[in-house]
């Protein structure tokens, strides 16, 4: 029979075997974080409706499409944060900030909400990790940003990575190439789907965003799309070539896409995305931008900044596809006798304060313990033999390096140290 309740359609459950991935990546994120100097803010799930309208732009399909507004029991007219950036610029404003030094580097992770149709890598519910760096406009803070991208998913695994960059300009750059755009696209203009022929009329660097295959076999038709990059203002231009030779120089894997315009209205300058191509039509694994005119939209003085965020849910979904999410459990497994069976739960306690261990507490058969051990993952297997035990011995075994050996209880942590950290590396 199926269960009277489900979770709500675009939402999960992560269940413990994949929370413990995802805290491995969490941590290893964190390391990574703190190593470049970013500090972590946590700021409220939901805001006011508005400062996501105003932010993410009324033509973007965040808030035309995807918002989950409310309206609580003052009567007050809310949103459940669709990203974080809006959030964290109110924040910087709210407590003066910038007053106290110039740039600040911020990160924060959480959940975020999208009314999204749900999809393979698509949620309504979905987990990001956002950094922003505010207060710099130099092309050096659009390289540590890129940098720091990279260097998120090189800590989980990812080798093969290609950041795809383009520079969307500024609003002046940009409302001239959309002239352009405009004038290349007339004459199959009434050949584009609904959808482009909307954003021609609203913002028409989204019509580059398009998914209709249509629309693509159009752009092929005419040949010859005209690109931002060379419709970019002087300041612009020097802006991205400085950017370029970052990158060069810190020797970052880079692709110019110049179809990549991002879907939030608030990007100046530098845009930047991660793909995973195995993940279908939903294969962003993480993007961001600069954000020059985004704090002064909000009323406060003109400051630039620039950040990213990452999916996590997609990022895990590709890290468990290649395997690269299964955890090196360096756990211990402890097998008893009817004659131990005390002295192995007094032998967990003790190991527990600084190893993970899982003991017995059913009173199975050996059998059934050794069974449940070579499930379990653990990589130490410590057996208490009645035998042994009345000779003061206790048998390791180690599965990952095929061993086996016998010695004293109170050398065990010692010796399970040695193995889970050679030559005394620390973690
Ligand atoms: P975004 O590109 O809208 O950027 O989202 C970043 C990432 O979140 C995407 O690349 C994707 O991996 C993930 N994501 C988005 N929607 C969903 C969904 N429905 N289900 C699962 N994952 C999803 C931002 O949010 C900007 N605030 C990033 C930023 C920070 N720009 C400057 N600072």
């Amino acid at each position: 029979m199926a269960p009277k309740h489900q979770a709500p359609r675009g939402t999960r459950d992560l269940l413990p075997d994949e929370t413990a991935q995802w805290r491995r990546a969490e941590a290893a994120a964190r390391t990574v974080l703190e190593r470049y100097g970013y500090g972590e803010i946590r700021t409220p799930m939901f805001e006011e409706y508005e400062l996501f309208a105003r932010t993410a732009g009324e033509s973007s399909d965040v808030v035309q499409k995807e918002m989950y507004r409310f309206q609580d029991l003052g009567e007050r007219d809310l949103a459940l944060r669709p990203e974080f950036t809006a959030g964290v610029m109110r924040a910087y404003l709210e407590h003066g900030l910038g007053g106290r030094t110039r740039v600040h580097r911020l990160w924060s992770t959480g959940p975020v909400f999208r009314y999204g149709r749900p999809q393979k890598g698509r949620y309504r519910q979905f987990s990001q990790i956002n950094c922003e760096l505010i207060g710099s406009a130099a092309p050096g803070a659009d390289v540590e940003m890129i940098t720091l991208f990279v260097d998120l998913y090189q800590a989980w695994g990812f080798s093969d990575l290609t950041v795809l960059v383009n520079s969307v300009g500024q609003p002046a750059s940009r409302r001239e190439y959309g002239e352009t755009l405009r004038a290349w696209l007339s004459p199959v203009h009434a050949r584009l789907s609904e959808d482009s022929r909307q954003r021609l009329v609203t913002n028409p660097l989204r019509v580059l965003d398009t998914k209709d295959p249509g629309d693509h076999a159009l752009f092929a038709e005419l040949g010859g799309m005209p690109h931002l990059i060379d419709a970019l203002h002087a300041d612009d231009r020097a802006h991205w070539d400085a950017v370029i030779a970052g990158l060069e120089a810190a020797g970052v894997t880079y692709e110019v896409d110049h179809g990549l315009v991002r879907g939030l209205d608030y990007y100046t300058r530098t845009a930047f995305e991660v793909h995973d191509r195995s993940l279908g039509a939903q294969s962003a694994l993480g993007g961001g931008g600069r954000y020059d005119g985004l704090i002064e939209m909000l009323g406060g003085p003109a400051t630039p900044g620039v950040g990213f965020a990452v999916g996590l849910d997609r990022t895990m979904l590709v890290l468990q596809e290649r395997g690269l999410a299964a955890e090196n459990k360096d756990a211990i497994c402890i097998v008893a006798m009817d004659g131990t069976r005390a002295a192995a739960t007094a032998l967990a306690r003790t190991l527990r304060r600084e190893f993970t261990v899982e003991c017995d507490v059913e009173a199975r058969g050996f059998g059934a313990q050794m069974k449940a051990a070579g499930k379990s993952g653990a990589r130490f297997l410590v057996i208490l033999g009645e035998d042994e035990w009345k000779q003061g011995l206790v048998v390791l075994k180690d599965s990952q390096a095929g061993t086996q050996e016998s010695l004293a209880p109170s050398a065990l942590a010692d010796a399970v140290r040695a193995k889970v950290h050679p030559q005394g590396e620390t973690r």
